[in-house]
């Protein structure tokens, strides 16, 4: 097997440094610009944080692909993808709010291989190699044990586009809050998904992601011990379209919750 080490190690440096540049600018951003719609965000910051991802891994892998939130690069011949969203959150971070991170995700032949996402703002690093655990601060970490629903705490996010599956997604939310403890929104899917590797949240689940805001979440979970499938319960989204991680025990019942409200709209 392929080791992934000192991989690793560059990308948890790599997140740490563009990191110290999110808190640079926390409560001190220069510009704010829209982007498909007046809430969809990109600010100064995301782009000098994905700046320095993009010049850091080219110039120690130029031969890898890189694919990133904020730029189109070209694809190269290469067995490796980086995917990267070098600011989850912008709009927590644009209202001094202090859930974001910057999130890296590396794929060996298709496979994610490795993810970090790192919250300056709380000084947290969690990072998974594949098969080898997930960690927190270097700390092993590990999925919560609840067995139902009824003993969940989930969490969940919209997106910017107020469609049709918009409008049919509040059903699914009340019906998750009528069979669990509570619903979350906090605003970033890379740390709702490392939340669900800590124990925080028995359930995420979103729809119309991209593959930057879940690449390295994704490992960071199932490396904890989370299932992470689309929503018919089968393969990992890489597309970001409809995912849902949890805890594993409670990933039928969330499944059926899915299923039972989302109409063709959410599947066409
Ligand atoms: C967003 C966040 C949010 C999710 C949105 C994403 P961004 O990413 O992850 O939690 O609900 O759909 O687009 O735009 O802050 O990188
Ligand atoms: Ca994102
Ligand atoms: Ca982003």
């Amino acid at each position: 097997m392929q080791d992934f080490s000192e991989h690793l190690n560059f990308t948890k440096e790599l997140a740490f440094e563009s990191g110290k540049i999110l808190s640079k600018y926390f409560g001190n951003i220069s510009s704010i610009k829209k982007k498909t719609s007046s809430i969809d965000l990109v600010t100064n910051v995301d782009i000098e944080s994905e700046r320095l991802i993009i010049k850091s891994i080219q110039n120690k892998f130029p031969n890898h692909t890189i694919v990133t939130e904020e730029s189109h690069l070209e694809e190269k011949n290469s067995d490796f993808k980086w995917i990267i969203d070098p600011l989850d959150g912008t709009t927590n971070f644009i209202h001094n709010l202090p859930i974001f991170a910057v999130s890296i995700g590396l794929q060996y032949k298709n496979n994610t291989v490795l993810g970090v996402v790192y919250n300056p703002a709380a000084d947290k690093m969690f990072h998974a190699i594949n098969k080898k655990g997930s960690y927190l601060n270097d700390k092993r970490i590990f999925t919560s044990s609840s067995k139902t629903l009824s003993e969940s705490l989930i969490v969940t996010g919209f997106p910017y586009l107020h469609d049709k599956k918009w409008e049919k997604s509040f059903s699914i939310f009340k019906d998750f809050y009528s069979k669990t403890q509570g619903v979350r929104r906090l605003g970033a899917a890379a740390l709702d998904l490392c939340f669900v590797a800590m124990g925080r949240f028995e359930v995420f689940y979103e729809f119309n992601l991209k593959p930057w805001d879940i690449c390295a979440g994704s490992i960071i979970a199932e490396e904890a011990g989370a299932k992470v499938t689309d929503w018919n319960g089968f393969k990992y989204p890489s597309s970001g379209k409809r995912i849902i991680a949890s805890n594993r025990y409670v990933h039928d019942e969330a499944l059926k919750v899915l299923k039972s409200n989302a109409s063709e709209v959410f599947f066409d």
